[in-house]
């Protein structure tokens, strides 16, 4: 299929891209700032905060799919640009899903678990969001207008880590960092969440597509830890010292967006829709930790890297 995958460059989309061509299909990504000059599919730039611009890539890209992965996803920046985060996070997911609906096309739209507020734990998606901030109210509107210009269209809450364009993207790269520095740093012990690796998540999402599969769904893992825990296990796994991660608590941390302290959700109900069980973050940190071991991460960012002059004098 012509899969338009929006944010190609963040962490999702690029790991995405890579299954998506990996498993035959044609991919037309969009990037925003950054670039893939020397990814094997056509990539195209654009500001999808402006005016028009939308309109200008589903010409170019004339989709038999869309992945719309694209957001101001960083946490502090949505407190800090409010309407951009409510013009990216709200206002483009509603207007991608019309024009799904106008062509007939499946969707897939990148929600988050942090619609949720965390007190409880456990949540399905039968249970009421309660955003704690900017970037989590606007995720929220983002999913209901999609819903409501498209009902045929799947809403996925994700949580995930893996390998980045920078090299910092995720938490796991940033465990991994501090810790082949042999810098100490916090994990936090009271915050939980179920996070799926990447390429994990991008191969539930080419099923969700050809299942079709409509409306809200969690796409999480099939087990949760601490932020803390998962740091250790990454040091093991690693062969670092756990020890590096000290044990600290959210709450003395002075970040700017407010954080949900049990992000939990059950994912039953997109097990029982593809027929199979989700995977862990056990299985996820193995193949992370294989990943590393062959490569992959290098290959990744030499998508983005600027072709070579080969030409001779
Ligand atoms: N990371 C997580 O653990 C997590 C957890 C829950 C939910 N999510 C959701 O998962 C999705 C993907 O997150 P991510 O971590 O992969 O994001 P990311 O790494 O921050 O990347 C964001 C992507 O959106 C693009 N983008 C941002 N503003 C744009 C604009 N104005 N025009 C066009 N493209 C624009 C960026 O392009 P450039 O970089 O090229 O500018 C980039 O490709 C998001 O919807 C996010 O809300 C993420």
């Amino acid at each position: 299929m012509r899969l338009l995958i929006t944010g190609v460059t963040g962490l999702l989309g690029l790991n995405l891209a890579w299954e998506a061509h990996r498993h035959g299909h044609e991919v037309l990504g969009v990037a925003g700032r950054r670039s893939l000059p020397a990814a094997p599919f056509a990539v195209q730039q654009a500001d999808l905060s402006r005016p028009g611009a939308l309109a200008a890539v589903w010409a170019w890209a004339r989709p038999d799919a869309v992945v719309h992965t694209a957001a101001l996803a960083h946490l502090d920046a949505c407190e800090h640009q409010p309407a951009l985060a409510r013009q990216l996070n709200a206002a483009l997911p509603g207007e991608i899903a019309a024009l799904a609906a106008a062509d007939g096309i499946p969707l897939v739209h990148i929600s988050t678990d942090a619609v949720f507020d965390g007190a409880r734990g456990g949540y399905t998606e039968d249970d009421a969001p309660r955003p704690l901030s900017t970037y989590a109210r606007t995720k929220l509107a983002g999913e209901q207008a999609v819903l409501a210009a498209y009902p045929q269209a799947a809403v996925l809450r994700v949580n995930f880590f893996g390998w980045s364009l920078s090299g910092t993207r995720s938490l796991a790269e940033w465990f991994l960092h501090n810790l082949q520095a042999r810098r100490p740093m916090n994990g936090f012990t009271d915050v939980f969440f179920c996070p799926l690796l990447a390429n994990h998540l991008a191969r539930l999402i080419l099923e969700v597509l050809t299942a079709r599969l409509a409306g809200v769904f969690h796409a999480t893992g099939s087990a949760c830890l601490s932020k803390y825990a998962f740091g250790v296990a990454l040091a093991r796994r690693f062969g670092y010292p756990p020890a590096l991660i000290r044990p600290a608590s959210v709450a003395q941390a002075g970040l700017a967006a407010r954080r949900a302290p049990r992000l939990t959700l059950r994912n039953d109900k997109l097990a029982n829709a593809l027929g199979h069980p989700l995977p862990s973050w056990r299985e996820g940190l193995a193949a992370f930790f294989a990943q590393y071991q062959q490569g992959y991460p290098a290959r990744l960012r030499a998508w983005a890297a600027e072709a070579t002059n080969q030409a001779t004098k």
